[in-house]
């Protein structure tokens, strides 16, 4: 009794035995990290700086020849799973929604979606660690394309569209030349714009050859691009992105999308 008037959140009575003790201390440090809740704002603004740092490279210095490392990403990822665990997706989307770069904002916001999915889900931590490197990188061909189509405010021309459809490519061929990088990663990369029914690109394949991390990171990214503001557009509220994704039918896994309902509503 004097215990839980001092404050105390468990105790734990006699006699004792080891692996319950254990249990008992886990369950009350969730955190391993040993996190204060004073460290929330510097988590976000370090998982922001690093995931910010990341972009700068794939999109100025990849362009101009300097090689993009898979160590660069992986001394990211940690950083971003721990802003978003220690504060929450909308901290972070507010954050990175000021970013005044469209293609930045998005890698930004798709990788800030499918960290909070992948907490959403209760993937493992190394899951969750390969979905946001993967989400994080998903769009790196646009490194290749002009900034004159990615930043047009107006809509593209069919031969715009045509060159802005080779990033996936451009992006999977720069890796591949590079080396060193996961094979789940390329696949991301060449195939985050394949459709379930075949409707895609760059290949046109079909349900079963598109992986599971693929499917996920569609989602987000469909999910992010909708919500996000735009030169030419407002952006879509939730509801209405949802409900879009909703009528796309078998061109999206349906039962995945249901999962990322309340991450997608906030109820994270
Ligand atoms: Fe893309
Ligand atoms: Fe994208």
């Amino acid at each position: 009794m004097q215990a839980w008037a001092l404050g105390a959140i468990d105790t734990i009575s006699r006699p004792f035995d080891a692996a319950g003790l254990l249990q008992r201390i886990r369950a009350a440090f969730p955190d391993a990290d040993g996190y204060d809740e004073t460290d929330r704002g510097k988590a976000l603004n370090r998982g922001v700086e690093a995931a910010h740092a990341v972009m700068v490279k794939m999109f100025e210095k990849l362009p101009a020849g300097e090689p993009l490392q898979f160590s660069d990403i992986v001394a990211a990822e940690r950083k971003i799973l721990k802003a978003i665990k220690h504060s929450s997706l909308r901290e972070w989307l507010t954050m990175v929604g000021c970013h005044h770069t469209d293609t930045y904002r998005h890698c930004l916001f798709v990788t800030g979606f499918a960290v909070a999915f992948a907490q959403h889900l209760g993937m493992r931590e190394d899951d969750q660690r390969r979905l946001a490197r993967a989400a994080l990188l998903h769009d790196v061909g646009k490194a290749f394309i002009p900034t004159s189509i990615l930043d047009k405010p107006t809509e593209l021309t069919a031969d715009e569209m045509a060159e802005m459809r080779e990033h996936p490519r451009r992006g999977y061929e720069a890796l591949l030349v590079q080396g060193g990088f996961p094979p789940e990663m390329l696949d991301v990369v060449l195939h985050h714009h394949e459709m379930l029914d075949g409707s895609g690109y760059p290949n046109g394949l079909h349900g079963g050859q598109i992986s599971d991390i693929v499917r996920v990171t569609t989602i987000v990214d469909i999910y992010a691009a909708l919500v996000e503001k735009r030169a030419y557009r407002l952006q879509f509220t939730h509801a209405k992105a949802f409900a879009m994704m909703e009528d796309m039918g078998a061109k999206l896994d349906q039962q995945l999308l249901q999962a990322f309902r309340p991450v997608a509503f906030g109820h994270y």
